[in-house]
């Protein structure tokens, strides 16, 4: 980003995210387009984006200055950002924290107006692409003409493609270093040809240029380069399609951003069209829900339309009253998207903490907001090569092929033919950041063929009977800390009160229920997902449920906590130091440990994160474990 600092003739101002909302409002995105540029400084990129500004004399002053006005923070580039742009549907929702450096800058010429979106070439260049190419339309591939074709070059192309650009622009630079060769630009067009053929790119456009000096960049011919006869770089992105008008052409659908209930007249329905039309009269389906009704009315703030299309903003009213609420999507009633909950999925990770297979993270698709686990992956893309890799989990600014499961079924459409119902970011429950995007490509199942089958006798009932109101006491601690010990001891002061209780034990369960499982965090997680579910229907059976296994992790305590009922979860930390469990080595695997011939241990070489708020703590330093246990009785009294 630097570059561009030391020619201030070409600098323009630009603006962060919040204010292309405000843009996108004004402008409908009619006739818009949106493009990305790929390079790094050395490939002349900087120098590229201030010639097209510079020369294109026609930035739009007067909205600059009335969009800077409101906006919060302008600067003139490399701004950070606070949320990664990633779909379209989810501009508006930049709470997550997630730092990004992508610079929007805005310009026109007479035919179209334009979005260029800037990211710098540093190591963290998937994550921004990713985020900076997620809207656009088409990308500008700079590649230096004394250079050819590099790492970099096949890199950004894959990025794009993945990220599903449609139009893609090699731009072969710096032409003027070398005297306008015509032979050296279609030995480089022929390399990124063989190239771009591998990975699935059916169609590109060759421009020679010289951002330095002017070349084929706007719309005159250059002079130096007589044997070129396509379009200058301009003339091009003032002819290619843009995405709109693609997506005006498929069915309707708009996912429904909020109900719009101002007094009991009205009831309307807002969101963002994604794609197709929609008149008064026309037929729509709501999924999942599958009800159907007919268009009444097509509101804007500007009063009623007679039709309206893709990127506009609108609230329908429907001619049925009909239950739809915020995530829901309203479709062509003829060819309405479907809805699934287990599918195939390319995923970009984007933070430090590695992807963790099995735990769930909150998924944002659209309006929906669901929480989703992504599988161990397939494998992981190497970017540079497009080899696949075997692969674990997925590291910073890794890509990788992925099952993924949500827990309620979402609407949805392959990525290929929608970025908006087919593009997702994942965020850490705990830490509410952007830690992923990703694409949904397919469905593995039809989520409808499996229902919920309603039960006549209730949980109530259940627990009625045995008079008791269910609970899950959770134990957690370290190996050795005295669990298992204090649980039994609980168990049976409950037994002895008359009590329906069942205890299960990690060591226990993992010979039977669990005994394909092993000690990584991917397992752990597993385990207790699996032991969550179980004492789950437990509760539902009515007994009072005792749990004894480290359950290590956070995220997967409060996984179960809230698979519970309110108040049913007590979550038991069982505090004994390190050093005090080690001490006693009940099992002698603290030995083992330590000598290396037991991996991934507890309080060893695999983490254990202490209960923040656990209901009840007790440990065996201070306490026996009678004491223990008439404590924890004491606290969970009374126990109807
Ligand atoms: S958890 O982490 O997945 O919750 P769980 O409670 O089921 O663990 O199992 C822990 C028990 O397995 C320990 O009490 C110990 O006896 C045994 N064990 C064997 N290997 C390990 C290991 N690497 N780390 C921790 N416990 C282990």
């Amino acid at each position: 980003m630097n570059d561009t600092a030391t020619q201030p003739a070409y600098r323009v101002d630009s603006l962060i995210a919040e204010d292309i909302d405000a843009y996108l409002e004004q402008h409908q995105n009619k006739g818009l387009l949106r493009f990305i540029t790929c390079g790094s400084v050395d490939d002349g990129k900087s120098t590229l984006i201030g010639r097209l500004l510079y020369d294109s004399k026609m930035i739009f002053e007067d909205q600059l200055a009335s969009l800077e006005s409101d906006s919060k923070r302008v600067g003139t580039q490399g701004q950070e950002l606070d949320f990664a742009l990633l779909v379209d549907g989810l501009a508006a929702e930049r709470e997550q924290g997630i730092t990004i450096d992508v610079a929007y800058r805005f310009f026109a010429t007479e035919k179209r107006k334009f979005i260029v979106a800037d990211t710098p070439g540093h190591e963290q260049y998937t994550r921004n692409m990713v985020t900076g190419a997620s809207t656009a339309d088409l990308a500008v591939i700079l590649v230096d003409a004394r250079k050819g074709v590099l790492v970099q070059t096949r890199r950004h192309s894959y990025l794009a493609h993945l990220i599903g650009i449609r139009h893609l622009v090699l731009a072969v630079n710096k032409m003027d270093l070398v005297d306008y060769d015509r032979e050296t630009f279609d030995r480089i067009v022929a390399d990124y040809r063989a190239f771009a053929e591998e990975i699935g790119i059916e169609e590109f456009t060759a421009i020679p240029i010289s951002g330095f000096k002017g070349d084929n960049i706007t719309a005159a011919p250059s002079p130096n380069t007589p044997w070129y006869e396509g379009p200058s770089l301009v003339e091009h992105l003032e002819t290619v399609e843009v995405a709109g008008t693609a997506a005006q052409a498929r069915s309707f659908r708009m996912p429904v951003q909020w109900v719009n209930r101002p007094n009991l007249d009205f009831r309307g329905f807002s969101g963002l069209i994604a794609s197709g039309k929609v008149k008064p009269g026309d037929t729509v389906r709501m999924v999942p829900s599958g009800k159907t009704s007919t268009i009444k009315s097509v509101v804007t703030f500007d009063g009623e339309l007679d039709e309206a299309v893709a990127g506009q903003s609108v609230t329908l009213t429907l001619a049925d009253e009909i239950d739809c609420s915020r995530g829901d999507v309203i479709a062509a009633a003829d060819d309405p998207p479907q809805a699934s909950d287990q599918f195939e999925s390319t995923i970009v990770w984007m933070s430090d903490e590695p992807l963790k297979p099995g735990r769930g993270y909150w998924l944002k698709l659209a309006t929906q907001t669901v929480t989703a686990t992504v599988q161990e992956p397939k494998y992981e893309i190497n970017v540079n090569t497009m080899e696949h890799l075997a692969a674990k989990t997925l590291g910073l600014n890794a890509i990788g092929v992925a099952e993924l499961r949500t827990e309620r079924p979402i609407v949805f459409e392959p990525y290929a033919d929608s970025r908006v119902l087919g593009g997702f970011i994942l965020i850490d429950k705990m830490t509410n950041a952007t830690v992923g995007a990703g694409m949904l490509h397919f469905s593995l199942r039809r989520a409808e063929n499996v229902h919920w089958q309603p039960t006549t006798i209730t949980r109530e009932e259940h627990a009625g009977l045995k008079n008791q109101r269910p609970r899950v006491l959770w134990f957690t601690g370290l190996s050795g800390s005295g669990k298992s010990t204090i649980a039994n001891a609980v168990e049976q002061k409950l037994n002895l009160m008359n009590r329906h209780t069942f205890l299960l034990d990690g060591d226990n369960v993992r010979h039977g229920l669990n005994r394909d499982l092993g000690f990584t965090e991917a397992d752990r997680i597993e385990n207790i997902r699996r032991v969550g579910e179980v004492a789950r229907l437990m509760t539902d059976a009515g007994l009072i449920v005792l749990t004894a296994f480290i359950s290590p992790f956070r995220a997967e305590r409060r996984m179960v906590r809230e698979m519970m009922e309110d108040g049913e979860f007590v979550e038991i930390f069982v505090d004994t130091p390190l050093d005090v469990a080690e001490a006693r080595d009940v099992k002698g695997l603290y030995k083992k440990a330590r000598e290396g011939t037991l991996k991934n241990f507890t309080g060893i070489d695999s983490p254990y994160e202490e209960p923040e708020n656990a209901e009840i703590r007790v440990n065996t330093v201070d306490m026996t474990v009678e004491e223990a246990a008439d404590y924890i009785v004491s606290r969970i009294l009374p126990l109807k």
